[in-house]
């Protein structure tokens, strides 16, 4: 079956998977396996300390794939890394165009100077957001699409974030741009769930950690598996309803799905075999299937 989606068309890839960003937990061949897969390989920016290292990564994952892949930028982070000087990530821009990658994903606030460097080097600009309200002020600012994390994911969290399926059924009356559906997608399921409620593709960080390829020690790969996304204690440290401050979250309602370590290969075929197994059983006998309205 072939899959076509506005972000399919815009990034040029086969599949609307895109690979999230995790500062110090990616390496160059997980995104290049995503990207090798079918899916869209992201490269987190704030896992580089300086602009050698940064450039490297990006030559390396050049010879281990020929398909595209994006950068992931956060120059005003308001936690975690967030005292990292910003002309850093606008040099990180820079390298980026000069190595010809067409997509920046970027996260974080006050991102209209870095977003508007973007458009003038003629590169996609994806904003990542947590709440309706920062992806309608992404929208506004001139990005070309919209991830929009439901309260299940893990990341930043915000008082008002919503649940994956409250974002997706008010998303097509609220935003005009494709939006990229983010948070607790692990499966077929989560997938098709979110491009029939109008995503145009979906975003999962969780998951991906869990592949063969993945940096992160065994540990806690095992510990995704071993979640349960039906404990209280798992529910309440995921959503965090009691926020006084920002905080980053490192675990997902993802991980409740994840059960075996596996390759970004087999990941991502597994997600499509079973969206497209869904399709056959409702009657769908296509060969194209295509989401874009
Ligand atoms: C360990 C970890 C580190 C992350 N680091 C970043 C980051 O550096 N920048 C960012 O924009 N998002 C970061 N995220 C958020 C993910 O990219 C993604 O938006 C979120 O995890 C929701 O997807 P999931 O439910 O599939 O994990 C991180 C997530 C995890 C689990």
């Amino acid at each position: 079956m072939i899959w076509k989606t506005k972000i399919t068309e815009m990034l040029g890839i086969k599949y609307p998977i895109i690979l999230g960003a995790a500062a110090g937990k990616h390496n160059i061949k997980l995104t290049a396996a995503v990207s090798n897969a079918g899916g869209f390989g992201i490269l987190t920016g704030s896992s580089f300390r300086n602009q050698e290292k940064f450039r490297n990564a990006l030559l390396e994952i050049k010879e281990i794939t020929n398909k595209s892949f994006g950068i992931n930028l956060t120059p005003n982070n308001p936690v975690g890394f967030s005292k990292e000087p910003i002309p850093k990530f606008f040099r990180f821009l820079e390298i980026a165009k000069e190595e010809q990658i067409n997509t920046i994903i970027t996260a974080g606030s006050k991102i209209e100077e870095f977003g508007k460097k973007i458009k003038e080097y003629e590169m996609n600009w994806i904003h990542k957001v947590t709440t309706m309200r920062h992806a309608m002020y992404g929208e506004k600012m001139g990005a070309d699409a919209i991830i929009l994390t439901g309260l299940e994911g893990a990341g930043f969290k915000n008082p008002k974030q919503n649940t994956f399926l409250i974002n997706m059924v008010n998303a097509d009356r609220i935003l005009k741009l494709p939006l990229i559906a983010s948070g607790g997608i692990s499966n077929g399921k989560g997938m098709l769930m979110a491009l029939i409620s109008g995503a145009q593709a979906v975003h999962l960080c969780t998951a991906f950690l869990a592949t063969t390829e993945s940096p992160i020690p065994d540990s806690w790969k095992q510990r995704i598996i071993d979640t349960d996304c039906f404990d209280p204690n798992i529910i309440k440290k995921v959503c965090q309803f009691d926020l006084d401050t920002p905080k980053i979250n490192d675990l997902s309602l993802a991980a409740g799905t994840v059960n075996k370590i596996i390759s970004a290969e087999e990941l991502v075929n597994n997600i499509i075999n079973e969206a497209e197994k869904i399709l056959k059983n409702l009657g769908f006998q296509e060969d194209i299937i295509n989401f874009i309205q």
